[in-house]
């Protein structure tokens, strides 16, 4: 079976539609993927039947471990590449989809979910952060984007970019950081059109479904509070529900989506 034949689910009946039938030995390259959200997405895209390269940049040792654990579990399905997506960037994208494409010769799917965060209050705001941040959180999926479009138009696969409700609406102090995701989203839309037909690109609105590892101050127990009483379904949610969701974005069921979003935020979006 060829996905990228496949025009829809309906071209091989929904009953006999098993992911492992789109995905057996598709390759997917998800960036910061050795811990968090990046890992749960990088398990499930695995669980499927992707072979998975796992990009990491500080957290070498743990991506080695997972990558081994997944090897353990079907050999030869996972394998680990490094980099800082804030130093060189077009360089380093370049040399990253390079590594990733050599390992198996092809690549179906481009998570961009790497992402910096901190807090930028104005008066304290500095260049050095600016770049820092745009360079990792927009520049960086960009040009991976443009690294792979060759790869993904020959699998007519597709990129999923990890955005955020704060690329949408405002969140000071988290202002560079909102507007690193909202020109992401931006690049996501732009992306659409430039690789269609073959390739779709859309992107992924998270709410709180992790709490930030930095920034624990202003992520206190209050502001958990009152965020998820902001939270209709009033609780956060789990790398695994991003998961799901970029599953659904890399597969047939989403064959007549791109540009556009899906947002896993509990409802947090809808009231300010
Ligand atoms: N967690 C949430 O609730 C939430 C909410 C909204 C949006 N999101 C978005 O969802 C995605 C995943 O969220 P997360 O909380 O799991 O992210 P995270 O833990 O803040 O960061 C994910 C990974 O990004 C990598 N990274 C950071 N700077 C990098 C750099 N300069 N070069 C290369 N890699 C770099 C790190 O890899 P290493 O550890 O290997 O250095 C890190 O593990 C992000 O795009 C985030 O913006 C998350």
């Amino acid at each position: 079976m060829v996905f990228s034949r496949l025009r829809s689910v309906a071209d091989i009946g929904i009953r006999s539609l098993r992911m492992e039938d789109w995905a057996l030995d598709r390759v997917a390259l998800v960036t910061g993927g050795a811990r968090r959200v990046g890992k749960a997405i990088a398990t499930s895209l695995h669980k499927t039947g992707y072979k998975v390269i796992i990009h990491c940049n500080a957290s070498r040792d743990a991506a080695n471990e997972f990558a081994q654990e997944l090897n353990c579990q079907r050999p030869e399905t996972a394998f680990v590449i490094s980099g800082d997506l804030s130093k060189d960037v077009v360089e380093t994208c370049r040399r990253l989809v390079k590594e990733a494409t050599e390992k198996w010769g092809r690549l179906d799917l481009l998570v961009n979910n790497a992402s910096l965060f901190f807090l930028t209050p104005l008066d304290t705001a500095t260049d050095h952060q600016w770049i820092q941040l745009m360079d990792t959180n927009v520049k960086a999926p960009y040009f991976l984007a443009q690294a792979a479009s060759t790869h993904l138009h020959q699998t007519k696969g597709s990129i999923v970019n990890m955005c955020d409700i704060i690329g949408e609406q405002a969140s000071p102090p988290l202002t560079i950081y909102g507007i690193s995701k909202a020109a992401l989203i931006m690049a996501t839309k732009n992306l659409a059109i430039e690789l269609g037909p073959d390739v779709r690109v859309n992107y992924i609105c998270p709410g709180a479904v992790m709490w930030p590892e930095v920034e624990k101050e202003h992520h206190d127990v209050s502001f958990r509070e009152e965020w998820l009483s902001r939270t209709p379904l009033n609780a956060i949610g789990t790398g695994e529900n991003v998961a799901d969701a970029v599953l659904f974005l890399a597969s047939p069921s989403s064959s007549y989506m791109t540009g556009s979003c899906i947002r896993i935020c509990g409802g947090r979006s809808l009231k300010l």
